[in-house]
């Protein structure tokens, strides 16, 4: 049991699954939405871009919740999701900025379209109207691999600043406009569409930075595998989470671990190492069947323990313990 491991939560609180690709985040983020499901409404949605989740909970598209006993399910849809952005990205230059016409729009939106951050705004913005959502205690939020995943985390509060920046000059722009159609006698609005755009992207930036610094608010999850390459992606992501967020992982879980029998010293070593990292461990049992169902994930719930334990290395102090 996941929950064991996570002590007492508020509502409403978002888990996020963070990890290298392949190493068991969706089926991670399946088994704690099965679980938080018994305590409160769930909502488990996806964000991984081969959209894993249509198939193992057998959900008939993406870009929808739909409800999936005994949680709802959302696959999110990334090329859905950017199409949207520069659609958007079109109405507000026809009608912010017409005189972009002149210089061709067309060639903008183009540039837009493989511009670096496209799909980490579409990411962002998603995530946020996620966290708007008031019908659901609990989301688990299954998040692409490490790259994209560290930047979607790491830019709303870029985005906030860079945007404070641009409220800033579009205001002092505003005021010299009115204070020179003043002296004109010029007739003018007082309300700016570009400024009030902005401070609504500045608003959602920061409300969704402010809520992924909360720990009452956002737990991480950082998933790995007993090899090299997963668990030092599982210490980039802790570093990353402590320089951008300020935040530390609530669990970190090591997925496909081989009980007992192997005893070579790199898979040891692997173990070690990562139960030497000072934040509460987790384990799952490499399965024989790898799990393809929301039935299989059940069964995977109950075989969670805590194999620093089993295996007698060090442990943080006060980390909850399996209970026997
Ligand atoms: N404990 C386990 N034992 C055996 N197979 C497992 C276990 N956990 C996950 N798998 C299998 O490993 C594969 C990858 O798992 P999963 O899709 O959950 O990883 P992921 O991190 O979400 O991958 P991606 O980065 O591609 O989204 C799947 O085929 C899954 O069934
Ligand atoms: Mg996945």
């Amino acid at each position: 049991m996941f929950t064991e491991y996570l002590g007492i939560l508020g509502k409403p609180h978002t888990f996020i699954a963070l990890g290298k690709g392949g190493v068991g985040k969706t089926t991670t983020a399946i088994a704690l939405a099965l679980e938080l499901s018994r305590i409160g409404r769930t909502l488990l949605a996806s964000f991984d871009p081969a959209k894993h989740l249509l198939k193992y909970l057998e959900l008939p598209e993406a870009g929808r919740i739909h409800s999936r006993n005994p949680f709802h399910a959302y696959q999110f849809d990334l090329e859905q999701a950017t199409g949207k952005l520069l659609k958007e990205l079109r109405g507000n230059l026809e009608s912010l900025a017409p005189s972009l016409k002149v210089l061709n729009a067309e060639s903008v939106l183009k540039a837009a379209r493989y511009t670096p951050g496209l799909e980490e705004d579409a990411i962002i913005r998603e995530l946020s109207r996620l966290y708007g959502l008031t019908d659901y205690d609990y989301l688990v939020v299954d998040m692409p691999p490490t790259g994209l995943a560290i930047r979607v985390l790491m830019l709303p509060e870029l985005y906030t600043s860079w945007l404070d920046g641009l409220i800033d000059v579009r205001s002092r722009i505003l005021s010299l406009k009115y204070t020179i159609g003043r002296v004109r006698g010029i007739r003018q609005e007082v309300s700016d569409p570009v400024l009030n755009r902005l401070i609504e992207l500045r608003n959602m930036y920061s409300g969704l930075y402010t809520n992924l610094k909360n720990p009452e608010r956002t737990s991480f999850i950082i998933v790995a595998n007993p090899e090299p390459l997963p668990l030092y992606e599982m210490k980039e992501i802790t570093r990353a989470l402590a320089e951008s967020l300020d935040a530390r992982p609530r669990l970190l879980v090591m997925n496909k671990v081989v009980n007992g029998m192997v005893r070579q010293a790199e898979y040891l070593e692997a173990l070690r190492d990562y139960c030497e990292i000072p934040f509460p461990h987790a384990c799952i049992p490499l399965l024989e069947k790898p799990p393809s169902t929301i039935r299989d994930v059940e069964a995977l719930c109950e075989k969670v323990y805590d194999c620093c334990r089993v295996y007698g290395y060090s442990h943080q102090a006060g980390a909850p313990v399996l209970k026997d």
